[in-house]
């Protein structure tokens, strides 16, 4: 293998000022998205999600983001999975959305919480019938012996479920309630635009962000 050391990029693309920003790093977070998506970015909603385990190191994994709004960032997954066990035991979380297209990073830190069933209903009941039956089919992060076992789940759950699965008790979604944020433009000659955003809490206790610029 070629050295790696060679590999280079001038990040030209764009840059990020004070104006850019809004008060709210969610709904700057909304804006970067949508970029994202109208620049056909692949998987532009793809983020990675880090909790900690039960030996307090850090696992990381790629999951993706199913909404954003003033509360935070939901995604969905299986309720027994190592990543729910994680948060389970700490909520503690980090995201990280890389957008390499558009030379942007979004750092996000928070506790994780699990959403309403409501809405873990709605959600699952929008997906094509062979994710639903997926979502029965895989006792996610178990050990299996083969492909074999998770092709016979999968004919299992369609013949217990036919076309109208319910969702099952151990799958729903899980929201990310963020407490800091970091907005990363890359620039050249590696002076990157880097905002912070810190949560604090007012007498009123309104939610308050303090944004700060930092040093790349
Ligand atoms: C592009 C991409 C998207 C993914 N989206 C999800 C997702 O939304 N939910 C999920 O549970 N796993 C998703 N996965 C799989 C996870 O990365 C991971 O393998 C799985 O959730 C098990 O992780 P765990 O054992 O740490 O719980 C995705 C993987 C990739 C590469």
């Amino acid at each position: 293998m070629k050295s790696l050391s060679h590999i280079r990029t001038e990040y030209k693309k764009g840059s990020l000022d004070q104006q850019d920003l809004d008060k709210n790093p969610l709904n700057l977070l909304s804006v970067w998205l949508e970029q994202a998506v109208s620049a056909k970015v692949p998987e532009p909603t793809s983020m990675c999600l880090s909790t900690i385990n039960s030996s307090g190191g850090v696992s990381s994994r790629i999951v993706l983001a199913k909404k954003v709004n003033l509360e935070g960032i939901t995604f969905f997954t299986n309720y027994e999975s190592s990543k729910a066990q994680q948060i389970n035991a700490n909520p503690l979380a980090s995201i990280v959305f890389y957008w390499a297209e558009l030379e942007r990073q979004i750092r996000i830190e928070g506790k994780v919480e699990k959403i309403s069933e409501k809405l873990s209903d709605e959600y699952y009941y929008s997906r094509p019938l062979q994710s639903k039956l997926g979502a029965w089919a895989s006792a996610q992060s178990t050990v299996i012996s083969s492909r074999d076992v998770l092709e016979k789940s999968f004919k299992q759950a369609e013949e217990k479920w036919g076309d109208s699965p319910p969702r099952p008790p151990f799958w729903g979604g899980l929201i990310l309630i963020p407490s800091e944020f970091e907005f990363w433009q890359g620039r050249p000659s590696r002076l990157h635009d880097r905002f912070s955003y810190t949560n604090s809490y007012s007498k009123t206790d309104t939610k308050k962000w303090l944004v700060q610029r930092l040093a790349p």
